[in-house]
C-alpha cells in the first residue's frame, strides 16, 4: 500500500481557498491512502462556537466531501480529513474516510483538547475499523493520542494502520506515537499542519513534523516543520499483524484485562 501525508498550512476561514489547495496537491500524489490535518480546511482557531458553526459543513451535503469524492475517483484512492462537521445544531471535531465511493465513515474526536471544550460538541461515535483497499485502517483525531485506549482499541478491532490528522501545538505526540506503534505493532500516520492562526482571542502555532511510524515504533518518515510536505511510503499493512514481541510474549493475546477493570470505569477512584 502506498500511505501518504498531505502537511500544509490551511488560511483560517478560508475552506474554498484550502480546498482548491489540497486537491491540487493531491493530484499529484501517487498514493493509495492520504492523511490530511485535523480541521483540514477551515482552521484551528475559532473566536466562538457560533464562528466554528458557520464555517462547519454538513458531510451530507457539503462541496469538500464532493470535491475529495470526485478527486477519489479520479484517482482510485482514499483520503483521511480532518473535517469541521456540522450537524444541525452540533457541532464535531472530526475525521471523515472518503473513497472512490464518496465517504465511508466518520469518527468525532473523543478527547478535545483545552479551549476546544468550548467550542465543540463531544465525539458519540463508536470507534471503527474500516477496510482500505489491502488495508484495515482506524481514525482518531490529534488529543486522542493521550489516550493509549484510543489506539489499543482500534487495534484490538484488527487496526493495521491508525490514521491521526492533527494541529498539535505542543511538541510530545510525535514521541509518543512510536510508542503506540511499539505497545501495539500497527503503523500510524499522524498528520500535522504548520502556520498559526492569528485571530481575535491570540495566536495559535503548529509545529508540523508529520510523520509515519512502523510497528515496533519505527519512524519511516518525518516532515519538516514549516514546510509544505507530501510523502508516501511503500508499507505492508500485514506487517501489523504479528502481536509477537518477543517469542514468548503477544502484546494483545497476553492482556490481563481482569486485573484492569478500570479502564473501562467512568471516573477516578480516588
Ligand atoms: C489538539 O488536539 N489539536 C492538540
Amino acid at each position: 500500500m502506498k500511505l501518504g501525508y498531505y502537511q500544509y498550512r490551511p488560511l483560517f476561514g478560508k475552506v474554498a481557498h484550502n480546498r482548491k489547495k489540497v486537491v491540487a496537491a493531491l493530484q499529484q500524489a501517487d498514493a493509495d491512502l492520504i492523511v490530511l490535518p485535523e480541521l483540514a480546511f477551515t482552521g484551528y482557531y475559532f473566536q466562538d462556537r457560533e464562528e466554528c458553526l458557520a464555517l462547519a459543513e454538513d458531510p451530507d451535503s457539503s462541496e469538500t466531501i464532493d470535491a475529495l469524492h470526485a478527486l477519489c475517483k479520479e484517482k482510485d484512492m482514499y483520503v483521511v480529513s480532518g473535517f469541521t462537521e456540522r450537524k444541525k445544531d452540533k457541532v464535531f471535531n472530526s475525521s471523515v474516510l472518503v473513497g472512490p465511493n464518496g465517504l465511508v465513515h466518520t469518527y468525532r474526536k473523543l478527547h478535545l483538547f483545552n479551549e476546544e471544550k468550548n467550542i465543540f460538541d463531544d465525539g458519540d461515535i463508536a470507534l471503527q475499523v474500516n477496510t482500505v483497499k489491502d488495508a484495515k485502517i482506524g481514525m482518531m483525531v490529534c488529543f486522542d493520542w493521550a489516550f493509549p485506549e484510543v489506539t489499543r482499541s482500534l487495534v484490538l478491532q484488527g487496526a493495521e494502520v491508525i490514521c491521526h490528522p492533527s494541529n498539535l501545538v505542543l511538541t510530545f505526540c510525535q514521541q509518543a506515537m512510536l510508542t503506540r506503534c511499539l505497545e501495539n505493532r500497527v503503523f500510524a500516520v499522524t498528520t500535522n499542519r504548520y502556520g498559526a492562526d492569528t485571530r481575535p482571542r491570540g495566536s495559535v502555532k503548529f509545529t508540523g513534523k508529520s510523520q509515519i511510524v512502523a510497528p515496533g515504533g519505527v519512524l519511516l518518515n518525518s516532515a519538516p516543520g514549516q514546510r509544505d510536505a507530501l510523502h508516501v511510503e511503500n508499507i505492508r499493512p500485514s506487517d501489523a499483524n504479528s502481536k509477537m514481541i518477543t517469542p514468548l510474549n503477544d502484546l494483545l493475546g497476553d492482556r490481563r484485562p481482569e486485573w484492569y477493570q478500570e479502564l473501562t470505569a467512568q471516573g477516578v477512584k480516588k
